[in-house]
Parts: C-alpha cells; structure tokens; sequence
C-alpha cells in the first residue's frame, strides 16, 4: 500500500512528523507539498494528492491542514475518495470499518501530536468492515 501525504502550511509540520513516523515504520509514503510553513492554499496539495490516488499509484492519502475541514471538503469533491476528518482513534478506526475511508483529514491545530500519530496507526490498520457498510458505500462512491 503506497500512502500519499499532503498538507497546507497550517499542516505542515505534524505532515513532517507523520512521514517520519510512516517511513520509520517502513511504510511506502509519497509526499506532494507542502514544503514549508510558508503560506498557501489547501485545495491546490488536496488535487495533488487526490491525482496521486486516480492514478492508482497511491492507495491511501493522509492530509493535513489546520482543521482537517478544507482538506476533507476539498478532497471529497472526487467521486472515487472517501475523506474522513476525523478527531480521535475512534473515528479514525470507525471511517475504515463502516466508510471504507481512503483518505484520512487530520487537524494540526485542534489534535496533539501523539493522538494523531496514534489515530494515523490505527486507520492505517483497521480493515473495511463490508456487508452492509458497503452497500452504503456504493451509493455515493466508485
Ligand atoms: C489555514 O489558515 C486554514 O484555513 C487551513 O489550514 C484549514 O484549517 C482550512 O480548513
């Protein structure tokens, strides 16, 4: 599984920690911007990381900005993505389980550090649940 990251600058430096993270643990991470703290603006690294998922090169995207609003109201404006923002281990399990959730919105300014590390492990890792989460699912999704 190839994962995409993306982040604005609100998020980009739990993006840095989080591919850290991912490459220590041995994870195949892609990284599209942004590259600084720099001002800029969400929906310009959600398109880059979503044309990195449509291609089928990446399988999974993690995006950050301040909230995790922008990026997941940007990103789900793609048919084929099922963005879940989400605020705690829970919800981040939950979006696999019963959204089949390809992309996962995190808030830097609004989560700590260790819990979104914690929540990327743990969404990562948590399998699609099926039956009938997924015929809800082929309702909205490709
Ligand atoms: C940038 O200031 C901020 O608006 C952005 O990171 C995000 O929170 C938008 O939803």
């Amino acid at each position: 599984m190839k994962i995409v990251l993306a982040a604005d600058h609100g998020g980009f430096e739990l993006k840095e920690i989080i591919k850290e993270n991912l490459l220590q643990a041995g994870r195949d991470v892609i990284d599209v911007g942004c590259d600084s703290s720099d001002s800029v603006d969400y929906p310009d690294f959600a398109d880059k990381a979503v044309a990195c998922m449509l291609t089928g090169d990446c399988q999974r995207g993690i995006l950050v900005c301040g909230t995790g609003i922008g990026m997941s109201i940007a990103a789900n404006r793609h048919r084929q993505i099922r963005a879940a923002n989400c605020f705690d281990i829970g919800t981040a399990k939950l979006s696999r389980e019963h959204n089949n959730a390809n992309v996962l919105c995190l808030g830097a300014r609004v989560l700590d550090k260790d819990t979104a590390i914690q929540m990327v492990s743990a969404w990562l890792e948590t399998e699609f649940s099926g039956g009938r989460h997924q015929v809800r699912v082929a309702k909205f999704s490709d």
